[in-house]
């Protein structure tokens, strides 16, 4: 379907090649300053022709305000944004007329629907995930204003040009060597990276060395009329704890619900990730320790932020894989519709990589999730608070009311 979220709930709308795309955001609380620059930004850093990295399709990508905000000022309506479609040349894709372009959506779109958009990717092209970049930058204001909540995701791999991910591996299979599931320069990376620091190269990639040998293989796929395929990492720092809601709807759940909607992605994993599989549970455990401020903090961050489904207040950082992109110049033998064996070398403007446009999407989606998330602690903790303090109860059962007091806190103002 085309709606996310319980109480901050995103629609979006739209197809590669009609009128217009955008979102309606229901359940965006009232009282936020908000203007379309705050929306604007995001969008840029999404729209394509960013440079030779990207799709030449020309658009602007400019957003309307359509209601929901007066004076600046949200409402606490819904929230109508709209972004025209200017550069549609449909004649491009006249080809697949004729063929279902390999690993695009063209087949199952038609299987499903019995009906199709007549040109483009229709609603599974990326031109829908301007909706979701819109409400992710009023998400992440939000979330940015009420927590200090920071979301920057950037480019971890091109191909099989990787930033120093993990550590240097390791020698025998059987035995346990002391690595570690990621390497200490990636994880000062995850401390310390900012979004200038990840669009100062065209790669999005925040590592001046790697992000120079990703391009080298964007353009050598571009000029080889074929794609490429990549990852994109996301940290989020100052996220308060309590976030999530086991046992279906796990924050690491939610976020891996989101980011596999987004066009092209095949992976995802959250902290530690596949990795955490390789090293025994005396070196994976985040060991607690006493925060400056008296809270409970932990030592490592294997876990990457989120236990039991449930965020802890440390930084969440999770990986989404990004597929080479389906539409390539290059001949493919293939099947036309009706069966018969055929060349496709599909026309049209195309991404010969995902990720550097991917980065803003993956924040966006981000943010939704969370924001979400958030509303729905805050409304549990404000029903809570109704009620007088528990006082029959051992300590190990239930928080001491100061502390619980704290927690409200965290989760209820700024
Ligand atoms: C930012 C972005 C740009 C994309 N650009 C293209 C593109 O130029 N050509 C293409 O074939 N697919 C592109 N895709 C991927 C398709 O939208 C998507 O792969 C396709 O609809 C098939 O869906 P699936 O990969 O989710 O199964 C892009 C995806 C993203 C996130």
């Amino acid at each position: 379907m085309s709606t996310y979220g319980t109480l901050f709930r995103v629609t979006t709308f739209g197809e590669s090649h009609c009128a217009s795309v955008g979102a309606i955001i229901d359940g965006c609380p009232p009282g936020l300053e908000l203007s379309a620059q705050d929306i604007q930004i995001q969008l840029n850093r999404r729209r394509p022709g960013q440079s030779d990295l990207t799709t030449p399709r020309n658009e602007k990508d400019a957003v309307q305000l359509q209601s929901g905000i007066e004076q600046g000022v949200t409402l606490g309506t819904p929230i109508g944004l709209l972004v025209r479609n200017e550069d549609q040349r449909p004649h491009d894709y006249s080809e697949t007329d004729l063929y279902p372009r390999p690993s695009h959506a063209d087949y199952t779109y038609l299987e499903k629907y019995g009906i199709k958009a007549s040109s483009g990717g229709g609603r599974s092209s990326a031109r829908e995930t301007i909706g979701r970049v819109a409400a992710g930058a009023i998400a992440e204001k939000y979330l940015r204003i009420a927590h200090g909540v920071e979301i920057v995701a950037f480019v971890s791999s091109v191909g099989r040009i990787s930033l120093p991910t993990t550590a240097p591996t390791m020698g025998n299979e059987d035995e346990d060597d002391g690595g570690e599931p990621l390497s200490p320069e990636f994880r000062s990376l995850l401390a310390s990276v900012t979004r200038p620091t990840v669009d100062a190269h065209p790669t999005r990639c925040p590592h001046p060395e790697t992000a120079e040998r990703m391009k080298a293989r964007i353009i050598r796929a571009k000029d080889a009329s074929d794609s490429i395929g990549g990852t994109v990492t996301c940290v989020v720092r100052n996220l308060p704890p309590g976030l999530g809601e086991p046992v279906f709807d796990k924050l690491e759940a939610l976020l891996a619900h989101a980011m596999l909607s987004i066009p092209a992605t095949k992976g995802f994993e959250i902290g530690s990730g596949f990795r955490g599989a390789e090293v025994p549970g005396s070196r994976h455990n985040d060991a607690f320790v006493q925060r400056a401020d008296g809270s409970l903090g932990t030592r490592t961050n294997w876990s990457g932020g989120i236990q039991g489904g449930i965020s802890n207040g440390e930084d969440v950082y999770f990986r989404v894989a990004f597929k080479s992109p389906a539409t390539i110049a290059r001949k493919q033998d293939t099947a036309k519709y009706d069966g018969e064996a055929g060349t496709l070398a599909a026309r049209g403007r195309h991404d010969p990589c995902v990720v550097p446009r991917a980065v803003p999407i993956v924040e966006a989606m981000a943010a939704i999730v969370l924001m979400d998330a958030l509303l729905i602690q805050k409304s549990r903790v404000a029903a809570m608070s109704l009620l007088p303090p528990i006082t029959t109860l051992p300590p190990t059962m239930v928080m001491p009311q100061k502390a619980r007091q704290e927690a409200a806190n965290t989760t209820t103002t700024q």
